[in-house]
């Protein structure tokens, strides 16, 4: 059974709304723990519009499966990742103005390889966010990730069957390339109840990490429920 890592980025949003108390990410992280969820993920983005740091440090004492946190590729948060030590960082391309994370990692940006290198003598994994792309894994392999996260934001947007198959033997491809290289296959971004299944069936990912469609199916279901569904579908 693939694993699942659940990304609660998406709690702290409404809280942000109102820049109050609730809802908790801390309550959804251990609901999420208590219901399937392998890890818990979040993104501390530059301009703090959902995670703050308090959640990451209070996440980091309290969770008990694995802390994924998602984050540029830049001095300040490589400093922050050394001191709160989550188990796992995955380097993620950022942008103010996206609404999300748009696209994957340049594994060609300015002084990556050094990032990498701090993080994991750190004794962080790393992984990259990146696009199901031959040239960027070989980048990845190269740099010494542990892991490398598929980026289906651009096969969850497709609406046509070719095209989405095309992009499904594109992302096999990329995960037996991965998985060759001895990393770890993951996937992420835009999967849903419907659209994991395909991926889930390649059988080569080992992990999906998943929020919108989990929290947006909450509202209805409430987390434990959510959550568990999600975690059945990947066995
Ligand atoms: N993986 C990564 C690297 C992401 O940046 C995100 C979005 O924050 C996700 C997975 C989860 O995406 P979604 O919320 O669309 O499920």
């Amino acid at each position: 059974m693939a694993e699942l890592g659940v990304n609660i980025d998406h709690v702290a949003t409404i809280r942000q709304a109102r820049m109050g108390i609730e809802p908790e990410p801390l309550q959804a992280a251990l609901i999420a723990e208590q219901n399937g969820a392998d890890q818990i993920t979040i993104h501390l983005r530059e301009d703090r519009r959902h995670i703050q740091d308090r959640d990451l440090k209070l996440m980091r004492r309290v969770i008990q499966t694995k802390l994924n946190l998602e984050m540029a590729a830049n001095s300040e948060m490589v400093i922050i990742a050394k001191s709160i030590l989550p188990d796992i960082v995955t380097l993620v391309p950022e942008k103010r103005e996206e609404l999300t994370t748009e696209g994957g990692l340049n594994m060609e940006m300015k002084n990556l390889k050094e990032k990498i290198d701090e993080l994991k003598s750190a004794g962080i994994i790393v992984s990259v966010f990146i696009e199901p792309e031959p040239e960027m894994i070989k980048l990845a392999d190269k740099f010494g990730c542990n892991a490398v996260e598929i980026h289906t934001g651009c096969y969850a947007n497709l609406k046509n069957t070719k095209e989405i198959n095309e992009e499904i033997s594109k992302i096999e491809k990329a995960a037996k390339l991965i998985k060759s290289a001895g990393m770890k296959v993951v996937a992420g971004h835009g999967l849903n109840y419907h659209n994991v299944l395909p991926l889930v069936k390649i059988g080569l990912i080992e992990e999906f990490n998943i929020g919108h469609s989990i929290i947006s199916r909450s509202i209805f279901t409430g987390l434990a429920e959510a959550v568990s569904s999600m975690k059945q579908l990947l066995g």
